[in-house]
């Protein structure tokens, strides 16, 4: 079984494809949105607190399991106990995961759609086709049902490629564009009036915004969307590694990609967003809180790049270019999932699976698009606040308590015969068993209480 399946061909390959996953829409724009709504610093210590605390172990649980069974969720988590019905209950959390990842996917990619529709739209500018543009920036049923289907098109086509051809060679082609792109952005508009103040919203810290229940709660939502958690794609990447690689040291530095990246993207937001203002764009509302996140990207930042004429079209291509690598990125991950379920548990081909499961979502996006007002938060909001969270729980019970820990040992004894002794191994163990469930249960406690 496991010779047919796909392997990174190297730690840099799956370094690529993982942090690939991890940085996406919810760094560069979810992380800087909220922190500039919550508090600024203050939304950032929390989020960085439990980063390190709840994220890095629960990405550790996904990890793990997944090298260990190399295979994907469904199966893995079914065999890790031989006890039926713990089995069952395993398999069905794994299709949870696949349901969830595919949901996340279809509003994705309709935001991932407006992301390239931006970036083309500046293009025409560029020629002069402002009738184009125009059309490609207003929101309208046809735009978003065509560039929607186009991101799930270039998703599904990356992905049946495969492991190697297709996730590792576009994660490693793109994420160091990505990178590049970014910092060229920062360093460019941290030359424009207005930068620093934002700056300083994003460095001072008011906890009075970030301690309630609420945004303990966002915040926990945000540390597991951005590391891609809870809906078994960092179990089919952990599947995917050899045996000869050290997770607990791979698993470190994707949580620090994905962090720096998160922090790194906040050195645009905010002073982009204050460099608005300081054209005359509106930012904040009426009662002088700061205009909602989707708002902010689609409305701010173009009347931004048109205050700056040539130099804005050029930042505008780059920046909406920007989005949607992260976003692609991003998307081949939540697709592997279920494609990896349907290749080796269902026997179909890999191209299929992924026509089949692209077509399936983009009918679950069509429904949003039709009815964007009621569907689209509700479909985020209980994916990813609720259902990321509650299944990461989940997967750390399985790591924690139903796999002996004997087990878990051998797995990480497999390259590295010294981890008995490691700091990870004293640590980890009891942390994932008690620690995490109990945290992730009490921010829920608290939330649905406060
Ligand atoms: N981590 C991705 C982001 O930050 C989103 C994601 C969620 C990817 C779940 C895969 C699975 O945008």
């Amino acid at each position: 079984m496991t010779s047919t399946r796909g392997e990174f061909s190297s730690r840099f390959g799956f370094i690529m494809a993982a942090s690939g996953s991890a940085v996406g829409l919810g760094n560069i724009w979810g992380f800087p949105t909220q922190a500039a709504g919550n508090g600024g610093a203050a939304f950032l210590v929390v989020y960085l607190v439990l980063a390190f605390t709840l994220a890095y172990p629960a990405l550790m649980a996904e990890l793990i399991i997944g090298r260990h069974a190399h295979s994907n969720p469904v199966r893995a988590l079914r065999t890790i106990s031989p006890n039926p019905l713990l089995a069952r209950l395993g398999a069905a959390s794994g299709i949870a995961g696949l349901g969830i990842a595919s949901l996340i996917l279809s509003f994705y990619a309709i935001v991932a759609g407006w992301m390239i529709a931006f970036c083309l739209a500046s293009l025409m500018d560029l020629f002069g086709a402002a009738e184009l543009s125009a059309w490609l920036t207003s929101f309208g049923v046809v735009r978003n049902l065509l560039f929607t289907y186009l991101f799930i098109g270039l998703t599904a086509f990356i992905i049946t490629g495969g492991v190697r051809g297709g996730i590792e060679r576009w994660s490693a082609r793109l994420m160091p564009v990505l990178i590049l792109t970014l910092l060229i952005l920062i360093a460019y508009v941290l030359t424009l009036e207005g930068a620093t103040e934002g700056l300083k919203i994003y460095l001072l810290p008011d906890f009075s915004r970030s301690l309630s229940p609420d945004l303990i709660l966002r915040a926990l939502g945000a540390a597991f969307f951005s590391l891609s958690l809870g809906v078994g794609t960092m179990l089919v990447y952990g599947s995917y590694l050899s045996d000869e690689e050290n997770l607990p040291l791979l698993g470190g530095v994707v949580t620090l990609v994905d962090i720096i990246i998160a922090v790194i993207a906040g050195f645009l937001i905010l002073p982009a967003m204050y460099v608005a203002l300081h054209s005359g764009v509106h930012i904040f509302n009426a009662d002088g809180t700061l205009i909602s996140e989707d708002t902010l990207i689609f409305t701010v930042l173009p009347e931004l790049f048109a205050t700056m004429r040539l130099a804005g079209v050029i930042v505008s291509i780059t920046f909406f270019f920007l989005m949607s690598i992260a976003a692609l990125t991003s998307s081949i991950s939540m697709l592997e999932v279920s494609v990896a379920y349907a290749t080796e548990s269902r026997g179909v081909k890999r191209g299929r699976a992924a026509l089949v499961i692209g077509c399936a979502v983009a009918a679950a996006s069509t429904l949003i698009i039709f009815d964007f007002s009621n569907l689209f938060g509700l479909v985020i909001t209980l994916t990813t606040r609720y259902g990321q969270p509650l299944l990461g729980f989940v997967f750390c019970l399985y790591a924690g308590w139903v796999w002996h820990r004997d087990g878990v040992l051998q797995e990480l004894l497999k390259n590295n015969p010294e981890a008995e002794h490691g700091l990870f191994w004293r640590i980890w163990p009891w942390y994932v068993k008690f620690v995490c469930p109990v945290i992730i249960l009490a921010i829920f406690a608290q939330a649905a209480l406060g």
